[in-house]
């Protein structure tokens, strides 16, 4: 299921740590039966509504939904990447890490080699910093006082400077004992014609670090005109461009702020923590991928977009707002005014001027962009603002939350309460009523087919009911379906729990694994599974009846006799 390491290991390492050691050094654990019960560390509770499973090994809340292996424990808590944490695992298990197999089409590179890759990062931007109070990086410091900076933040950020010579970081490393055909894979120098060359040179070197404080790569800024303005460390296979974040190492250790502050760049990063703002951090030459939206998820429960307040920036504003609704993370806007971005902002107005400024909810956000290029002060540019601003509304499914932003816009554009309500509802396509109305009038049906689809799941799991009892097809719920399948198979929820991504897919599938109560028999349990088979079987042949109803008008014959046999072959299977 990883691409990394083999199934059979992670499962050893599984089995090897126990789940309840692991959690109960974090959260006291009280036992009562085959679970472990505790206060949920990832939400806030009194009453103990979060347990650890001792025989799937397996956690799971039953208030906030939480669940996974070991593996997802630690890397929740502790805000890791996977690799860390099995990496943390491992040494407590005393296990060996396995080489990393290579990815297809990337060099094979061995554990040593990444370690030493590293290394050659790490000895990299030391040098780079002592030069900064040398002849050769006399510019860089320069530099960085205009922009702003004392040697105390140059430090804390550990800053550097690149020499304009080709290959003065090649000879101080190849001195340590490192090949030039290491330094080549990790980025610090490039080939050309069996020649090897430093690949920054004469530039302000801002190195990367993880949460774990290991150098990643670095974005070297060009002090005069040069192209590019950055240059970024190349995708290395310790430098991942989309899954990483700038100033991680300072943000693992600010968890109780609250939300993180995303900005654009390096330069915006250390100079609004310079002034105090805890936070921060910025994507690395890219734009927001869904990868990076995932990690902050991991360290804050909200995000404040801290992008340029020109256009390029507000509209990649609206595109980062998108990646994080999909995501489910509450993100906010800072607007700044007259096209300022963050360093320029700070500079000017300090700490409270930056506290002072809005943090637009998404929704406040968006209308604000929809007065772009329209003249409010005219009836029809208003008229316009309205209209793009109902569309916006239409999103909301929160009715407070729809409340508060038609009151505003009531305020600010004058049209009645009723009109711009029945605004929000009139571009809505006529014959979506139907299927609306529909599908509320199936919701108990599907709930029932959700709770069977649930029990069956964790009595297999279980091992209350045999595998053979049940088909991946009876599931309707495709992660219910891919999970049943694989359990059906044989193979354990962890291993499949592990593979999982998407922290709501996790959820639901955490969900399916922990239906509670369960009979405690075996017979018992064999009498609930069938009355569920039949309640998916029932849900199952209704649908088909509607659907068939609603296409038989434009049928062939002979789909006709097709509709009628499935028709009868689902009556027969359901009284069988
Ligand atoms: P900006 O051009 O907005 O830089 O790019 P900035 O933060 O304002 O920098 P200063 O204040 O001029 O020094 C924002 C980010 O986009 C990436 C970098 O990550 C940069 O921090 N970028 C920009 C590049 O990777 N390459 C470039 O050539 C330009
Ligand atoms: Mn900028």
């Amino acid at each position: 299921m990883n691409g990394r390491l083999s199934d059979t290991w992670l499962e050893e390492l599984r089995s090897r740590v126990s789940l309840e050691e692991v959690v109960s050094e974090y959260v006291p654990l009280k036992q009562k039966g085959r679970r472990f019960w505790g206060c949920c560390p990832f939400h806030n509770e009194k009453t103990p509504s979060f347990s650890v499973d001792t025989e799937s090994q397996l956690y799971y809340c039953f208030g906030c939904h939480k669940g996974g292996t070991v593996i997802n424990f630690v890397m929740d808590l502790e805000r890791m990447e996977f690799m860390d944490a099995v990496r943390l695992l491992a040494e407590r298990a005393h296990m060996e890490l396995p080489e990393r197999s290579a990815q297809p089409g990337e060099p094979r590179v061995t554990r040593d080699e990444r370690e030493r890759m590293y290394e050659a990062n790490r000895l990299a931007a030391r040098w780079f910093h002592s030069l900064l109070w040398t002849d050769e990086g006399a510019d860089a410091l320069n530099y960085l006082y205009g922009r702003g900076l004392n040697d105390s933040d140059i430090r804390r950020f550990g800053l550097g400077a690149s020499p304009k010579g080709w290959d003065g970081l090649l000879h101080h490393l190849e001195a340590q004992g490192f090949e030039p055909g290491l330094l080549e894979k990790s980025g610090l120098v490039v080939r050309k014609d069996n020649r090897f060359f430093d690949m920054f040179r004469g530039r302000v070197m801002f190195p990367i670090i993880n949460a774990q404080g290991r150098v990643l790569g670095f974005g070297g800024r060009a002090m005069g005109d040069a192209q590019p303005k950055y240059l970024n460390t190349a995708e290395t296979p310790v430098f991942n461009k989309r899954m990483g974040l700038y100033a991680l190492n300072f943000a693992q250790k600010e968890r109780s702020v609250g939300h993180l502050v995303l900005v654009e760049g390096y330069m915006d990063t250390v100079s609004l923590r310079k002034h105090g703002v805890q936070g921060v951090v910025a994507t690395l030459g890219t734009a927001l991928t869904e990868e990076q939206a995932r990690l902050m998820k991991r360290y804050a429960p909200e995000v404040w977009i801290s992008y340029d307040g020109d256009a390029a920036g507000q509209k990649a504003a609206l595109r980062a707002l998108e990646i994080f609704d999909r995501q489910s993370i509450p993100a906010k806007v800072i607007d700044y005014p007259g096209g300022m971005d963050p360093d320029d902002f700070i500079k000017a107005n300090g700490l409270s001027g930056f506290e002072a400024l809005p943090k637009l909810d998404s929704t406040s956000y968006r209308m604000l962009r929809e007065k772009d290029g329209l003249d409010l002060s005219t009836q029809d540019g208003m008229t316009q603002y309205a209209l793009r601003c109902c569309a916006v509304l239409r999103q909301v499914k929160s009715p407070i939350e729809m409340e508060n932003h038609l009151r505003r816009l009531v305020n600010e554009t004058g049209y009645d309460r009723e009109i711009l309500l029945r605004q929000i509802g009139a571009s809505v396509p006529s014959q979506s009523a139907g299927p609306v109305r529909r599908s509320r009038g199936n919701k108990t049906q599907a709930s029932g087919v959700e709770k069977a689809e649930q029990e069956l799941i964790s009595m297999l799991a279980a091992g209350l009911i045999s595998a053979r009892l049940l088909k991946p097809e009876d599931f309707t719920n495709e992660n219910h379906q891919k999970l049943a399948e694989w359990l059906i198979a044989g193979n354990s929820a962890g291993a499949y729990i592990d593979g999982i991504t998407d922290d709501a897919q996790r959820a639901q599938v955490m969900r399916a694994l922990n239906f509670s109560p369960l009979p405690t028999e075996r017979e018992k349990a064999l009498e609930v599974a069938q009355e569920d088979l039949h309640t998916l079987r029932d849900a199952r042949k209704k649908q088909w009846e509607n659907e068939d109803k609603q296409k038989v008008d434009t049928l062939t014959q002979a789909q006709k006799a097709e509709i009628l046999r499935r028709i009868d072959a689902a009556n027969r299977e359901s009284e069988s």
